[in-house]
């Protein structure tokens, strides 16, 4: 009998945790990342970024927790807001993997950019990780999913040439089983371009998953791949400097 109560009670207790754990209190996650050769040349913001930045490559915008209905909690606690000295450790990472071109704050400034993105999004998934984790995470997706080189692999190329929507997403498909979200946005000619790219995970960010939902982001079918801002930065800085 009272071993019956304990073994009852272990299992309460087992079923109390596993609950606690399996109820993140949101659907699955949007991991996101931008193409920099999109915020340049749609005059957006201000670019190139302040500081010396030299993101040739997909940068990480954040991870965010979403509700399969297309609404997503925000700023969920204003007791835990973003503290620098909590990712001291990874910061010169973050500095090379989630820069700020001047999308969201102008001067650039990756600083306001990780607050924003801790504040809005990290502080309703403190289920599942803290402010360290949460960067840590994202660090992690980045350096595990290399996307200019799946695209590479395809054929696909930031040259400024056009690619059929569906040709980009099913690049990725082949790579994760599971098609991503594109957002567009256009350059100054009016043009389609690749801006964003929304990957899902399930509420864990554990797995990838098929996308339960995936807003329309103004996309063509056929968008402009923009080259890297990088190149033409820097010849446009040292021909300022030769003209010296
Ligand atoms: C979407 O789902 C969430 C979570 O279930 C709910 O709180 C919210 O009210 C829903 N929003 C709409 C617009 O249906
Ligand atoms: C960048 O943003 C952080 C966080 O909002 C702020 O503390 C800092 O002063 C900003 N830096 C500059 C140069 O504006």
């Amino acid at each position: 009998m009272r071993r019956n109560i304990i073994v009852s009670f272990l299992i309460l207790q087992i079923l109390v945790v596993s609950s606690s754990q399996s109820a993140p209190g949101f659907d699955f996650f949007y991991w996101v990342t931008y193409w920099p050769g999109a915020i340049c040349t749609s005059q957006r913001g201000c670019c190139p970024p302040a500081k010396g930045n030299t993101a040739s490559d997909f940068v990480i915008h954040g991870l965010w927790p979403q509700f399969n209905n297309g609404t997503w909690p925000a700023f969920c606690d204003q007791t835990n807001l973003f503290d620098i000295s909590k990712v001291s450790d990874i910061v010169s990472r973050m500095e090379k993997k989630w820069t700020e071109w001047g999308v969201w704050a102008c001067p650039s400034n990756e600083t306001k950019l990780w607050e924003h993105e801790w504040n809005k999004h990290g502080t309703c998934v403190q289920s599942l990780f803290d402010q360290h984790s949460y960067f840590h995470t994202n660090l992690k997706l980045r350096q595990n999913l290399d996307l200019l080189n799946i695209f590479k692999q395809k054929g696909i190329k930031p040259d400024d040439g056009y690619y059929g929507l569906e040709e980009i997403k099913n690049a990725i498909k082949g790579e994760l089983g599971f098609a991503p979200g594109i957002q567009c946005d256009v350059d100054v000619e009016g043009k389609k371009q690749l801006f964003q790219i929304y990957i899902c995970l399930d509420n864990y960010a554990k797995e990838f998953v098929e996308c339960p939902y995936v807003p329309d982001r103004s996309c063509g079918s056929k968008i402009k791949f923009p080259k890297s801002p990088k190149k033409d930065y820097l010849a446009e800085s040292l021909s300022v400097m030769a003209s010296i």
